[in-house]
């Protein structure tokens, strides 16, 4: 019995796909690298290149190593990006969805883990955000992921197929051999560690004028190892559990300049900034209330704003000696 994985080959997937196997876990990922890196696996994974939602391939992949549950990370996952090519994001989030979870449901899998998103709430009206707050997501992107949560609730109700929803809010940090390596990089902290290493020109902090105590946005930075942690136990959780949709934050949040001001501070370096206006519809916080998560899967996150700065540093400086001596 394996777990089927897509998208293991990305930031989130590669990392929970370690430390599945560091539990004794067999896994199988299904990755179109469009995004991912071949060289985020460890050579003895199976990996299947191809689109989460082939379905002839889906289904060769449950039979053969008689899949029992998936994760399903696979998915475009950049808002700006969403905004300027929605039919990109609807064909490959929702599309590919759509014909992955059918390709699964017949193949008799009954337990799925959808990564979700904070953006599927758009603009709440209060903080933390609980999974109850109105879902209006203000770009494409948030909707493909909305949608597919719908999709899971159906098919749960008619097929049995459970599911768990975690809706992510700011993924960072690394492990010793995985990390975040977008192109381009659209997320905060790896810009600002390409930037401390000298390889950016500058930092635009998009606003200072917030109503939040140092005027810069506050979001709520998870590190990438608690996340793969809430994943090995959603999946457990569906042995017998009931399907569920679970905010994944730590609750707390930091400004853009704290985060700035910790990777000076970790890296020695200082960092080239300049403050630009604000983008129109960027809330001045999103913070997640993750107590539903803590108290069903048992499980919160551990670890500091520190650690995802010291793990991203160092995993970023190592890719960066070898890919110069390569
Ligand atoms: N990074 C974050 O902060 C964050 C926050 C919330 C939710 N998420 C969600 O988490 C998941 C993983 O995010 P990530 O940051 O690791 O992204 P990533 O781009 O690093 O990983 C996604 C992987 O999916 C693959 N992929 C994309 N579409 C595919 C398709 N149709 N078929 C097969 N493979 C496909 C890509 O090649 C890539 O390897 C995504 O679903 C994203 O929406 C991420």
């Amino acid at each position: 019995m394996a777990i089927l994985v897509t998208g293991g080959a990305g930031y989130i997937g590669s990392v929970t796909v370690e430390r599945l196997r560091t539990k004794g876990e067999s896994v199988v990922v299904l990755d179109d690298l469009a995004r991912g890196h071949r060289e985020s696996l460890d050579g003895d994974v199976p990996l299947y290149v191809g689109k989460a939602g082939d379905r002839e391939l889906v289904a060769r992949i449950a039979k053969e190593h008689q899949i029992e549950s998936c994760i399903h990370f696979a998915a475009l996952a950049f808002v700006g990006e969403s905004v300027e090519k929605p039919a990109m994001y609807f064909e490959n989030n929702v599309e590919q969805g759509v014909a992955l979870f059918g390709a699964l449901e017949r193949a008799g899998v009954r337990r799925v883990v959808l990564s979700s998103t904070a953006a599927v709430y758009g603009e709440p009206e209060r903080m933390p955000i609980g999974e109850q707050s109105l879902k209006w997501p203000t770009n494409p992107y948030g909707w493909s992921k909305l949608f597919l949560e719908q999709l899971l609730r159906s098919y749960d109700t008619a097929y049995g197929m459970k599911f768990m929803a975690l809706r992510y809010f700011n993924a960072a940090g690394a492990t010793e051999h995985h990390g975040e390596h977008h192109d381009p990089e659209s997320h905060l902290i790896p810009n600002v560690l390409t930037a401390a290493a000298g390889d950016k020109q500058e930092i635009s902090v998009l606003g200072d004028k917030y109503p939040t105590p140092d005027g810069t946005a506050i979001r709520d930075y998870i590190h990438v190892n608690d996340l793969a942690e809430a994943h090995v136990l959603g999946l457990e959780h569906l042995h017998g559990g009931k399907s569920a949709e679970l905010n994944l934050g730590t609750g707390k949040g930091n400004s853009v300049r704290e985060v700035i001001s910790t990777i000076e501070r970790i890296s020695g370096r200082e960092v080239p900034k300049r403050v630009s206006p604000r983008r129109p519809g960027d809330p001045a916080k999103l913070v997640a209330d993750p107590t539903r998560a803590e108290k069903l899967l048992s499980w919160n996150a551990t670890r500091s704003l520190e650690d995802i700065v010291s793990t991203a540093w160092k995993w970023s400086q190592n890719r960066h000696r070898t890919t110069s001596t390569n």
